[in-house]
């Protein structure tokens, strides 16, 4: 848990959860805030599985898979190439376009070029091409004066995609092979304005209605494509892929927006409630992911 990325916050929030949830379910279980001393650590205490809860980059984007595979230590959620493909959302758009998954339209442009002049006709969504959590994310919306002033940490070259208006809908995958649980629910996440960092991690930020209260075709479209996401990308364990629903234009205005390999299990977080409603306990999702481990 932890480790230096943007998310390191919400990590330690799901790292804390699952710590108590394995205890609960009799595992002996040591805590590892990751630094750069982490092959040392892990060559130190020997576990059996090392059950990953880092959020976003090095954690999430395949770099401590690459270490725990070199390790021959088996871990939690998806493997190297899935989680590598999965942290790029622009490849990972390649990958859902080729399985004929509906995706909205985004440049990679640079940074300058974006705070320049307007790369999109507004509204349009600006954001890093590799940050989860709504980390960096703008929305320039409809009348804005100008494009807008990107913050210095927002990296040289970022992601302008075209706003889809509407719902906001995701979906969690619990494997995907016959004996798997597969896609959970649907969750329609409600909020006053956008889902940001403070709407998805401030207790009462956002409403989630479980199982959405969506068209069967909207709801079954969601768990379709969140389980071909999951396989296309090659993901293991738990992943959750994130929607946008317009639903003024039907199925036609149903796009993914990204399917995320290590879905946040914080208390605010989607997952572990889309397993609570699927009568999954928060211990039994953690005991399962531990089961699922592999290298
Ligand atoms: N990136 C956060 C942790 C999520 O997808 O839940
Ligand atoms: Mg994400």
């Amino acid at each position: 848990m932890g480790g230096p990325s943007s998310e390191r916050e919400v990590s330690l929030s799901t790292g804390r959860g699952c710590v108590e949830a394995l205890r609960g379910e009799g595992y002996e279980v040591i805590e590892v805030d990751c630094g750069p001393d982490l092959p040392m650590r892990l060559s130190d205490l020997k576990p059996d599985v090392c059950f990953n809860a880092l959020h976003g980059r090095w954690g999430e984007d395949g770099c401590v898979q690459g270490i725990l595979e070199w390790m021959r230590i088996p871990y939690t959620h998806s493997g190297v190439l899935a989680s590598a493909l999965a942290m790029d959302k622009a490849r990972t758009k390649d990958v859902y376009r080729a399985h004929g998954l509906p995706v909205v339209d985004s440049l990679i442009l640079p940074k300058a070029q974006v705070m320049a002049a307007h790369a999109l006709q507004p509204p349009y969504v600006v954001k890093p091409n590799n940050e989860g959590s709504s980390v960096g994310v703008y929305l320039v919306t409809e009348g804005a004066n100008g494009p807008p002033k990107l913050s210095d940490t927002m990296p040289e070259m970022v992601m302008v995609e075209a706003y889809v208006p509407g719902r906001e809908l995701t979906c969690s995958v619990m494997g995907a092979g016959p004996d798997d649980p597969g896609a959970l629910t649907v969750t329609d996440i409600l909020t006053d304005g956008w889902y940001d960092y403070a709407a998805k991690y401030v207790a009462g930020g956002s409403r989630h209605v479980v199982p959405a209260q969506v068209p069967q075709e909207i709801f079954d479209a969601c768990m379709d494509m969140a389980v071909t996401a999951h396989r296309a990308l090659g993901c293991r364990g738990v992943s959750r892929t994130d929607f946008r629903w317009d639903e003024s234009r039907g199925l036609a205005g149903l796009v993914l927006l990204e399917t995320n390999t290590q879905p946040g299990m914080t208390p605010t977080s989607l997952t572990p409630e889309q397993a609570a409603a699927c009568g999954i306990s928060f211990g039994a999702l953690c005991r399962w992911l531990v089961e699922d481990a592999s290298c």
